[in-house]
């Protein structure tokens, strides 16, 4: 389950229906998908890909999305910290930024055109969809990990484009739910 704050307001939100009806007033989709057949969060990608087929395909109608690939990151990926340099500032891509969690943690800030600022924090069994040209960044959590499906439209299109604007400067990547698990574990 995700948890979604609204920074301006100081509210978080852990209800699904909360968080969909939240997330989808400023344009974020938010989904819960669980797999056909249970399956390991470390299997291999083909087999990942086809554990979550209808849901893939269901959403390559709805947003023209061609191709699907799953994505790992931990704290043993070379050039780690300059490929989270890239997205950890305000940027927008010309294309959607679909992401759904395996395993692992992220942390998503979306700038609202109405002003706000939301910070989402994902984990497995998460969708979200970030639609062209939102402004947003990305963080990793503390346990530095994510493997997740992407889906695109147009991989050529999936380039950060910076605002330069420094607004991801006044907000600090706090992730809770990770937070929590490292407390308690
Ligand atoms: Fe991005």
């Amino acid at each position: 389950m995700a948890v979604v704050t609204i920074l301006n307001e100081d509210t978080t939100l852990t209800r699904t229906e909360e968080i969909t009806s939240t997330l989808a007033s400023h344009g974020i989709d938010y989904e819960r998908w669980t797999p056909a057949h249970p399956i390991a969060d470390n299997a291999p990608a083909e087999e990942i890909l086809n554990a979550y087929s209808r849901e893939i395909e269901a959403l390559k109608q709805r947003g023209g999305y061609v191709t699907a690939d799953v994505i790992d990151v931990n704290p043993a990926t070379s050039g780690l910290e300059e490929m989270l340099a890239k997205f950890n500032r305000e940027h927008w891509h010309d294309e959607d930024e679909v992401r759904f969690t395996i395993a692992g943690h992220g942390l998503f800030h979306i700038h609202s055109s109405n002003g706000a600022v939301l910070a989402i924090e994902v984990e497995a069994g998460d969708l979200i969809r970030v639609p062209r040209g939102t402004l947003h960044w990305f963080n990793l959590c503390s346990d530095r990990r994510i493997r997740a499906i992407r889906l695109f439209q147009d991989m050529t299109g999936w380039t950060p484009h910076y605002t330069e604007s420094r607004v991801d400067e006044n907000f600090m990547p706090v992730c809770f739910g990770a937070a929590h698990l490292s407390m308690t574990s």
